[in-house]
């Protein structure tokens, strides 16, 4: 038996399944992007697990109690207090979220040209790097890309593939490297401590400064504890500590591991580089002790860091999403495997290899889950990544088209992934009836947020 969730309910919050019509007209209106449907309209909400946690009794506690000063309110000295004993940065600034903290080192460290290496960037995180000019470059091990090959630790970088990178373009050329922890678009798969070391070594190596995108280093540090030869015995709070020794700085989205409905930060070594930062952040987000947030939404934040970091929820929380990844496998629906921390990911390309990447195979399944159940999930696939080559200008188009569960923390139960499982299982059995899809309307950037839609 899997742990039991180490929480009761104490507050609930109604949801219901519309009509199968209305869920037609719905999906009409929002020109089928499940990103313009009302959430009232939306029964199981997979969409991210962003921002979306049930917060703790403790968290609302806290927030009452939140100082709304300005400048050096006590909530950030709350905030401060805990990320030097998890992170150990010498500097942080909040931001509003995690791209926020993406825009401002970008703003401050990128130049046009410039390449930024990772296992595998998120979409906000690339969107920001080619917003300034720049490059991002994916280097996640081969492993990544065969979704039923086991490995533990599927998120490792490619470490020598990042030391020819490095040496084709020049460290002169790379402001700063990262790593995402665990790697979402890539399976939400984790990173093990061997690799994040020898990751720093090289860009250390080559005096590089070293970011980890650290939006789930929790669930990262329990696989870890899991998974590593020799972690067994230490405390996720040491593993995190660990991870974070080895950089020069990470930008976090509050919104995953820190339990939050808001917030983020980024956080470094260097104090030249805090100034910068402190300028920008003035100008975009705001004061270096609010960055953007309220002083109660900082406490929120302090309590929930601690909180993500606690054994007894981390480990309900894998293997709630391990739950969810047996049951579709016992439903015959391809997924990437072993399943990762936050989500699970449905390989949308090998279900439904009648629809080419230009048709949007993931795109084509979020639909019909909505269509069919109510269930909102979000493609990771060809809507979300497919881009023109910026020399050749040839249509390139990624290896995996996925559709992302995304599970909020804290908030669904386990007959919420029964439901989700049958739901999809029904959908498997079907699946030569689905259809492609065609883009009517596509923005320059993120395109997937606000794009339109048409069935083919
Ligand atoms: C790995 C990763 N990095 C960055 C972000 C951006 O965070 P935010 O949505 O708070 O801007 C996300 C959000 O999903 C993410 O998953």
């Amino acid at each position: 038996m899997h742990p039991v969730e180490p929480f009761r309910i104490k507050m609930v919050e109604p949801i219901r399944l519309v009509e199968h019509e209305q869920r037609q007209a719905a999906m009409r209106l929002a020109g089928y992007n499940l990103f313009a449907l009302r959430a009232e309209d939306v029964f199981i909400d997979l969409l991210t697990d962003s921002g979306t946690g049930a917060m703790s009794q403790a968290q609302w506690g806290a927030m009452l109690e939140g100082d709304e000063s300005y400048a050096g309110a006590r909530s950030f000295y709350h905030l401060a207090d805990v990320m030097q004993k998890i992170f150990g940065f010498e500097h942080f600034v909040p931001t509003h979220q995690g791209r926020a903290a993406e825009n401002i080192l970008c703003a401050v460290l990128m130049k046009p040209g410039g390449y930024v290496p990772s296992n595998m960037h998120f979409d906000t995180t690339e969107a920001n790097i080619r917003a300034r000019g720049g490059r991002p470059e994916n280097l996640v091990i081969e492993e990544a890309f065969h979704p039923t090959l086991q490995h533990p630790f599927k998120g490792n970088m490619d470490v020598s593939k990042l030391r020819l990178f490095i040496e084709r373009i020049g460290s002169q050329n790379i402001p700063f490297g990262a790593l995402t922890v665990t790697n979402n678009a890539g399976g939400g798969q984790p990173v093990s401590m061997e690799n994040i070391r020898s990751v720093s070594e090289v860009y250390h190596e080559y005096g590089i400064p070293f970011f980890i995108d650290a939006c789930r280093y929790a669930e990262n540090a329990y696989f870890i504890k899991l998974r590593e030869p020799g972690y067994a015995v230490k405390s996720t709070l040491e593993i995190a500590h660990e991870m974070f020794s080895l950089a020069d700085g990470a930008f976090m989205s509050a919104k995953k591991d820190a339990l939050v409905n808001i917030g983020g930060f980024l956080a470094m070594r260097d104090g030249d580089l805090y100034q910068k930062v402190c300028n920008e952040l003035i100008l975009r987000e705001g004061f270096p002790t609010y960055g953007g947030l309220a002083g109660r939404d900082l406490d929120a934040i302090a309590v929930g860091l601690v909180e993500g970091l606690d054994e007894a929820y981390l480990a309900y929380r894998l293997s709630q999403t391990a739950y969810l990844a047996q049951k579709l496998l016992d439903a015959n629906i391809p997924i990437i495997e072993p399943s990762g921390g936050h989500a699970i990911y449905v390989d949308a390309g090998h279900l439904l290899p009648h629809i080419p990447h230009g048709e949007f195979p993931g795109q084509a399944l979020a639909a019909e889950l909505y269509l069919q159940g109510g269930i909102r999930s979000v493609e990771i696939g060809s809507v979300m990544f497919a881009h023109e080559d910026p020399d050749s200008h040839e249509m390139l188009y990624p290896e995996l088209e996925l559709v992302r569960l995304a599970i909020p923390r804290r908030v669904y139960t386990q007959s919420h992934m029964d439901y989700v499982a049958s739901v999809l299982g029904e959908l498997g059995e079907k699946k030569e009836t689905l259809r492609g899809y065609r883009i009517t309307y596509s923005p320059p950037l993120l395109r997937h947020f606000t794009a339109h839609f048409e069935p083919l």
